[in-house]
């Protein structure tokens, strides 16, 4: 399972990136509208200058025809912009647009195995399972998980899944067990993932040693 970070952070990417351990960026709206004086294009140029893995960038339109005008300016961007659709007959129609003229997409709140089999049978590049929305509202997104990973096993399906609302370490650890093929992780549980108590000790141990020679 590969690591994406899941913000339009700048300072958060460079960081992550620093770090050699991060293939690519997922935005949305959200995650935008928290960065000031700086417009949406501006941030994906600079993201894509630093990033050389996908970079997905969300449509704002819900009609299909306002959807592929979004996309395609924003995939003029960088060749690695990655187009970020909501899961909708729309957003499918899009999808299957975009998927003929060769641009990646990443089709986004899916809450379904049926939503993914869907949206990759339209075309889209990835499919992104929101596990923490779906935790809070007592379902399971971890056998989601484990349930769009055994389809797209059983039919050869090449589309790539990507565990999405990431909210702990744990999340990692089990969405890359059930076969997520991508985890796209916020800056603060990525930081979380490198912590052990027994690592801060023993790092403290062995310079006391060290310094006691
Ligand atoms: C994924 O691409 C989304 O940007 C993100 O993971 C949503 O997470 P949230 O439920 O914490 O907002």
């Amino acid at each position: 399972m590969k690591f994406f970070i899941d913000t339009a952070n700048m300072e958060e990417i460079k960081e992550a990136f620093s770090l050699g351990v991060v293939a690519g960026v997922t935005t949305n709206p959200s995650l935008v509208a928290k960065e000031k004086n700086v417009s949406f294009p501006d941030r994906l140029r600079e993201i894509t200058e630093l990033v050389p893995g996908s970079v997905s960038a969300e449509v704002i339109a819900l009609d299909a025809e306002g959807m592929i005008r979004e996309g395609k300016e924003l995939a003029a961007i960088a060749p690695n912009i990655t187009i970020k659709v909501p899961m909708t007959p729309d957003g499918l129609k899009a999808v299957s647009a975009f998927s003929k003229e060769g641009i990646k997409t990443n089709v986004t709140l899916i809450f379904s195995a049926n939503q993914a089999l869907l949206a990759a049978r339209a075309g889209a590049t990835y499919v992104s399972p929101f596990l923490g929305r779906l935790d809070d509202i007592g379902h399971n997104g971890l056998d989601l998980i484990s349930t769009i990973a055994e389809i797209f096993a059983i039919h050869d399906i090449e589309t790539e899944i990507i565990a999405a609302s990431i909210r702990h370490p744990q999340h990692v650890t089990d969405a890359a067990l059930r076969g997520a093929h991508i985890a796209t992780v916020p800056y603060k549980v990525i930081q979380q993932l490198f912590n052990h108590p027994l690592t801060d000790k023993g790092i403290e141990a062995f310079l006391a040693d060290w310094n006691s020679r």
